[in-house]
């Protein structure tokens, strides 16, 4: 079993005290933080962009797994590698020559990794998924935080992981929308091994909400 990973998403965080929300997941043993960078164009919503993220990359030593919902990806790749990322996803749907895009995000020393709206296929990714360190099944058309998990997304993420798994593919798959303690074990057991969580991790007591999330990973790994 793949190693699996708990990726806060600081859009759910209070943005006066991000350095703090970050540092708290850290401690409460997160293993990825998730950034949701939005451009008011791919989706309605605004977030925040490189620059912020640079401010706090010093926070924290956990990896910044960067999800970028926004046209024109190729555009500010370069910024986001400078500020900091580890990973970088762009949206399939944005990208007009994806496979262009991820030798960009690889050129700059980073790991590729593309997102899936809801309604769209795997089929995309049948040219390049050997060429992807990971991909973002999004279980929530995305733009905000707080929605309600698609289920079809779980049928998605297993024929992923049947379709990386013929190919012999070392693939990271991500789930991010509605993640939530009552979803987690089926999508572990489904093949996905990234678990995007905002509103869940930070709406409430963000240690023990990590905690409660890590202790059903704990579990199935250990299984
Ligand atoms: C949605 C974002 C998600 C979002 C997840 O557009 O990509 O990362 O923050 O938030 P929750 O867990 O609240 O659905
Ligand atoms: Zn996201």
């Amino acid at each position: 079993m793949r190693k699996l990973l708990l990726a806060p998403s600081i859009l759910s965080a209070d943005f006066s005290r991000l350095g703090d929300e970050i540092r708290t997941v850290d401690q409460a043993g997160a293993d990825w933080i998730h950034i949701d960078v939005m451009d008011g164009a791919f989706v309605s919503n605004l977030s925040y962009g490189a620059p912020v993220m640079k401010c706090v990359r010093g926070c924290t030593q956990l990896p910044f797994d960067v999800h970028l919902m926004i046209e024109h990806p190729d555009r500010l790749i370069p910024d986001f590698a400078a500020a900091g990322a580890d990973t970088i996803v762009v949206h399939t749907e944005a990208c007009t020559h994806l496979h262009r895009t991820i030798q960009l995000i690889h050129s700059l020393g980073k790991k590729a990794g593309a997102a899936l709206n809801p309604a769209t296929p795997l089929d995309v990714l049948d040219y390049v998924l050997e060429d992807l360190d990971l991909v973002t099944i999004m279980s929530v058309n995305p733009g905000f935080g707080g929605q309600a998990f698609i289920p079809s997304a779980l049928r998605k993420v297993r024929r992923l992981r049947d379709m990386a798994d013929r190919r012999g593919l070392d693939l990271d798959i991500e789930v991010d929308g509605g993640v939530d303690t009552g979803n987690l074990a089926d999508l572990i057991e489904a093949g996905a091994n990234v678990f995007v969580s905002g509103s869940k991790i930070f709406h409430g007591d963000a240690p023990a909400n990590v905690r409660a999330f890590k202790a059903i990973m704990n579990a199935a790994e250990s299984r």
